[in-house]
């Protein structure tokens, strides 16, 4: 997830495209840079890390113009470095282009580019788009005839904008697919561009949206929109009502609601490019390394995350262990790396970590790699340590997540997971290509189905605030949902600051059932799956004990109730993706009973987002 912002009127555009990107920081920080228009040349200036340094690069190399753009990156393909920093240029540096998602297609594109004798100067899938337009500019094309034709044949995900020393004092942007907004601001003799309002407003309150498949055309006077076959679109203006502290959360009044309803974009972030089209098998990029032959020889998988990383994996053991029959452990990395475990070269530790810095993980980690074992890292922030130490690397895509109560990063964990028991299963040969293209299916229903879940918010809110006194909670789960139970009560627990519990439904006579009373409200995940029956009994049982069931059900599941006092609904989906759809709305209503008790929601007492202390 990375911020774009683009000015074109009267005034130094550099300080104006610095102060935007300072607000869309929050969206990636591993690089920045601006490509301002001077005298007729283009001037790009970049930085690797935060845009303070690149703030130091224009002060000892200024730069100065009346139109530009600039960028702050959030890595997917390229390491952060100032190389891969946007904006990129063409060959004869007149062109620059910045982009936020993934071009999907950017191998392809790059060949005939390639052999025609264009210089690559970056890792990254952006840069393929500059030297097409390098070429359609050359036969006389304006900018916006130029990305008319380059845009269309992107696939995947793009907000992306352009300027060129050939079509001066304009900038052109596009909206490739749903990932990456793109808003137009409007000005008195000037115009602005960014990803997302709060960089907008400190110069005008009118915009426009500009939609999946729209070009808009900006210049100081004036700005037009384009549909995808070039006709002109009309547009209506939006006034933007927001205070700056409501716009950095988009309008949420909290981060963690602000990326619980991120889920669905995130989501296609996480899967994109994911599958071969070919042979449909799943790909990873290439920070995944293992080679197929030590995937079919390894014995043992051990998974490892804290807090709601360890949740993610031990969902990640019920997946593999379905899917590509690999016998898993899970490990609480601080107790791992004390207890001298047993390491060997035929095992794959899989680590999981948001932050890519979790000070346990990162020891969990060296102790594995020292006993000969190959490390596979899934974390979110690039450039992290773990990425840095790890074999293999599968990233979650999820955007920087700045509430400490980890959502988004779960669901895209749990997504991630799904896609390595599906990659290790077809290199091991658990399931034929038929029943892959059905598990894969699915899974890329997936954002739409989370979609759904979200528009249940209201009711799930009601809930909230019917149980937000009770001072203990259970959550009971069985099968994969066991761990979405742990996951539940974790979140309740850490912002309400109420006492709860997660538990595996069969393990409730063994102890739990003499917390049962009136006073406990029981979060039951009670799906159609293979566990539903047994999960009616448990019910049943609290019911017997004047307990009371606020059960989490299927929406087509006509008896549950009978059975509970409250029901929670969400959408059928794949037994093995159902934590996925199942977690959103336990993550809403701890969100919810911490909101209604006036907790600091993104930052809960006594915690931190990185934990790199022991
Ligand atoms: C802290 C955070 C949690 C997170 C855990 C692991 O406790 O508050 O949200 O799940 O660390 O962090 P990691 O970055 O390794 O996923």
């Amino acid at each position: 997830m990375c911020g774009i912002v683009g000015y074109v009127g009267s005034r130094d555009a550099t300080p104006l495209l610095v102060s935007g990107l300072r607000r869309l920081e929050y969206r990636g920080y591993d690089s920045a840079g601006v490509a301002v228009q001077e005298d007729g040349q283009l001037e790009v200036r970049r930085a690797e890390g935060k845009l303070d340094n690149l703030v130091q690069v224009i002060a000892q190399k200024p730069v100065s113009g009346t139109s530009g753009i600039g960028h702050t990156r959030w890595a997917t393909h390229g390491r952060p470095s100032e190389h891969n920093a946007h904006p990129h240029v063409d060959c004869g540096a007149v062109t620059a282009v910045i982009h936020n998602g993934i071009i999907e297609n950017f191998e392809e594109l790059k060949v005939p580019l390639l052999r025609a004798g264009h210089r690559f100067t970056s890792e990254t899938d952006t840069e393929v788009v500059v030297h097409m337009l390098e070429d359609e500019l050359k036969q006389g094309r304006s900018l916006e005839e130029a990305a008319l034709r380059v845009v269309p044949r992107l696939e995947g995900a793009a907000a992306l904008a352009f300027v060129s020393a050939k079509d001066p004092g304009k900038i052109v942007a596009a909206r490739v697919s749903n990932a990456g907004g793109v808003i137009v601001g409007y000005g008195k003799g000037e115009n602005h561009l960014a990803s997302d309002i709060p960089a907008l407003l400190e110069h005008t309150r009118t915009v426009s949206f500009v939609e999946p498949g729209e070009f808009a055309v900006i210049t100081a006077n004036e700005v037009r929109f384009l549909g995808r076959d070039g006709r002109p679109v009309e547009k209506s203006r939006t006034t933007i009502t927001w205070d700056p502290v409501t716009a950095a959360k988009a309008g949420y009044k909290h981060f963690m609601l602000k990326e619980i309803h991120e889920q669905p974009r995130v989501l296609s972030d996480t899967l994109l490019g994911r599958v071969d089209r070919g042979s449909g098998r799943v790909i990873f990029d290439e920070d995944v390394r293992i080679a197929d032959e030590q995937v079919r020889r390894l014995q043992r998988i051990t998974l490892l995350g804290c807090g709601t990383a360890g949740y993610a994996a031990l969902a990640g053991k019920y997946l593999i262990e379905r899917l590509a029959r690999i016998p898993c452990d899970v490990e609480i990395p601080s107790e791992y790396r004390y207890r001298d475990p047993v390491v060997t070269q035929d095992q794959l530790v899989v680590a999981l970590t948001q932050s890519g810095e979790t000070v346990d993980t990162l020891a969990a980690i060296d102790e594995a790699r020292k006993g000969g074992a190959r490390v596979l890292a899934i974390v979110n922030a690039m450039g992290s340590q773990a990425s840095r130490v790890a074999d293999d690397v599968i990233y979650l895509h999820a955007g920087p997540e700045i509430s400490v109560a980890s959502t988004k990063a779960y669901t895209t964990m749990l997504a991630d997971l799904y896609l390595l028991a599906v990659f290790l299963g077809q290199r091991r040969g658990t399931f034929d290509q038929g029943a892959a293209g059905k598990l894969l299916a699915e899974l890329f229903h997936l954002p739409t189905l989370v979609d759904a879940v979200l528009a249940e918010e209201p009711k799930v809110k009601a809930l909230a605030y019917r149980y937000h006194q009770s001072k203990d909670f259970l959550y009971l789960g069985r099968g994969i949902n066991y761990p979405t139970a742990l996951e539940g009560a974790h979140k309740l627990k850490e912002l309400s600051y109420s006492h709860a519990e997660g538990a595996a439904a069969g393990e409730m006579k063994h102890g739990i059932n003499a917390l049962i009373d009136e006073s406990l409200p029981v979060v039951a995940i009670a799906l159609q799956d293979g566990t539903y029956r047994k999960m009616v009994s448990n019910i049943q049982e609290v019911r017997a004990r004047a307990g009371t069931v606020i059960a989490l059900a299927n929406d087509d599941d006509e008896d549950i109730g009978q059975h509970a006092s409250d029901v929670i609904r969400i959408p059928r989906t794949n037994d093995l993706l159902s934590p996925i759809l199942a977690v959103v709305p336990l993550h809403l209503f701890a969100y919810h009973v911490a909101d209604r008790r006036g907790n600091d929601v993104d930052q809960p007492r006594n915690l931190a987002k990185a934990v790199t202390v022991e």
